[in-house]
């Protein structure tokens, strides 16, 4: 199912990092900021479960998170999305996938996967900022459905409509959340208008 997380500050603070004239800095920290803001929409619903606490003052019948949260971001850009959202839930685990789009073919490329070994339990948020043809990402859940992933959660900030439109063909059971749905790929790939190159913008390649 597809989530859009209309948010007053995640919007705003989205149209500061579309802005072509944003440097690294103020791309990387609204970045951070969006990322804990999504995270906090996302958990809502997360499944809890009943405990005692003793305070200094008597016994809270409480509840705390039931499940791990696994944070698995799609190398390089999806990076940029770790912190803000560990910031929030410090207890999360986090894997790495490293893919790059071919320039020509626009088809996901394997480089790199390592992951923490509680996933089949855990509920998993893959990272990346940006679902554009939707390969990287569908790449991706294949890899950890195979790691025994079964509750999965796509985080991206920006989509486009063929993105999500082939996330959800190849995985139905995946939640997306995405800060905003743009209009539609240009014909290198990109998403218009989006906001360029993520993963040059944040690690200041370009
Ligand atoms: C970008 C982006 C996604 C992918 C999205 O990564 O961060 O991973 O493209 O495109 P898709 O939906 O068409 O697969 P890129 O390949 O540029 O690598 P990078 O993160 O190393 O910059
Ligand atoms: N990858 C990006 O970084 N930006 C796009 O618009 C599409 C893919």
């Amino acid at each position: 199912m597809l989530n859009v997380l209309n948010h007053p500050l995640i919007t705003h603070k989205l149209a500061i990092m579309r802005n072509e004239e944003t440097k690294t800095k103020d791309f990387r920290q609204n970045l951070d900021e969006i990322a804990g803001l999504m995270a906090y929409e996302i958990c809502r619903d997360l499944p809890v479960e009943d405990i005692d606490v003793k305070t200094p003052c008597g016994i809270c019948h409480t509840t705390t998170l039931a499940k791990d949260i696994v944070l698995v971001p799609i190398l390089r850009a999806g990076i940029g999305l770790v912190n803000g959202i560990r910031d929030l839930i410090p207890t999360a685990k986090v894997g790495f996938i490293g893919l790059y789009r071919d320039e020509e073919t626009l088809q996901p490329v394997e480089y790199f996967a390592k992951f923490p070994s509680n996933m089949p339990d855990a509920i998993t948020m893959v990272l990346d900022p940006m679902l554009a043809t939707g390969g990287s990402a569908i790449a991706a859940i294949d890899m950890i459905k195979k790691r025994g992933a079964t509750n999965i959660k796509l985080v991206c900030l920006v989509g486009a409509p063929e993105g999500v439109k082939a996330v959800e063909k190849a995985h139905p059971d995946v939640d997306i959340y995405l800060a905003a749905l743009d209009e539609k790929l240009n014909e290198n790939g990109y998403i218009v208008p989006g906001l360029g190159d993520a993963g040059d913008r944040i690690f200041g390649t370009k």
